[in-house]
């Protein structure tokens, strides 16, 4: 019976020695398995007289059950370590720093086209939009530029066909705003407009333009100024702005006049960027032609109007000081994400 003791206690190191589930499987096969040792302590019985074979067998059966219920708990033991263990490596630090995700940004030119739209939405003036397929009667004929008209060649047009094309700016929205409803009216026309043109550092083929026009019974050029001087002295920041109105020719205003303003690179002293001139223009304006309002059912008796047309794109190569307009076509992320 010592050697069963002596079984039992080898046992209990070897369980206590394991460190994972093959190593205790491999204990359980050496003391209990079929060729264990504890399993030839049982075939020694039938060397035994008959008399001492129940005790005998009943000791050897204890010393089975010893070594299995140290087993059994050393297996709980290393499941629990396990699990322990796997918790550990799996906790969530919830005092860590949050992973940054990435967030994508507004295109510099839509966020141009926004602080327009912002700065006349504040002014009452509401937007509307318009279709960039676009027939030849709205882009042009009602704009008092009827076929054969010279003012046509400064619109490099791209046509469907001799009737439809894509718009080659955003006034024919005046025409379509004119068209259904009754003035007295503002709006801004927000939108992109197309032009056959090879990319150049100030042209794209595709681009931006903000259209306004105001219907009253009693507007004048000097309201159209103002209103065009406090947008851009709002829109670049800068509250002493040069603004200049220089006499122009469109056919669908009268007076015309386009608009510079002061260079900001240079503030006016002449610089590569402005072609030594100290000004940059950035749109179109004037009053609006009699026969405009005339085309759309508006009697120019009654109402008068004021029109402009500002290049949101050529605004913001302006305002963040680009040479060139391609850059922001060109899709490169590490010049983009600068503008968010
Ligand atoms: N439509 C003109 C262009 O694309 C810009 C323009 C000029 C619009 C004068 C206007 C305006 O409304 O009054 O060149």
């Amino acid at each position: 019976m010592t050697d069963l003791e002596q079984i039992v206690s080898d046992a209990e190191a070897a369980v206590a020695a394991t460190a994972d589930a093959a190593e205790l499987d491999r204990v359980r096969v050496q003391y209990l398995g079929k060729k264990g040792e504890l399993t030839a302590q049982l075939k020694t019985l039938g060397k035994l007289a008959a008399e001492d074979r129940p005790k005998a067998g009943a000791e050897i059966n204890a010393a089975k059950g010893k070594v299995q219920a140290l087993i059994d708990a050393r297996q709980q033991q290393l499941d629990a370590d396990a699990i322990e263990a796997k918790l550990e490596a799996e906790a969530v630090d919830v005092t860590l720093p949050g992973r940054n995700a990435e967030r994508g940004g507004l295109h510099p030119f839509t966020l141009s086209m926004r602080r327009i739209v912002r700065f006349f939405n504040s002014a009452g003036y509401e937007v509307v939009e318009g279709p960039e397929i676009e027939d030849d009667y709205h882009n042009f004929e009602a704009l008092n530029l009827p076929a054969h008209h010279p003012a046509r060649a400064m619109h490099d047009t791209f046509y469907f066909n001799p009737n439809l094309l894509l718009r080659t700016h955003t006034s024919p929205v005046q025409v379509r705003t004119m068209e259904q409803r009754k003035p007295p009216f503002r709006i801004i026309c927000p939108g992109r407009v197309y032009r056959v043109d090879t990319p150049d550092p100030s042209h794209l083929p595709m681009f931006n333009q903000v259209e306004g026009l105001l219907i009253d019974r009693e507007t004048n050029f000097a309201e159209l100024k103002g209103t065009v001087v406090d947008f851009l002295r709002a829109f670049y920041e800068n509250a002493s702005l040069e603004v200049r109105f220089r006499p122009s020719y469109f056919p669908f205003t009268e007076p015309s006049a386009e608009i510079d303003v002061q260079c900001v690179l240079c503030l006016g002293d002449g610089c590569r960027t402005c072609g030594q001139s100290g000004w940059l223009e950035v749109g179109g304006a004037g009053m609006v032609h009699p026969k405009v309002l005339e085309y759309s059912g508006i009697d120019p008796e009654e109402f008068t109007g004021f029109a402009f047309g500002m290049g949101p794109d050529r605004m913001a190569l302006i305002r963040y000081g680009v040479e060139d307009l391609r850059s922001f076509v060109e899709n490169d992320l590490r010049f983009l994400r600068q503008f968010n």
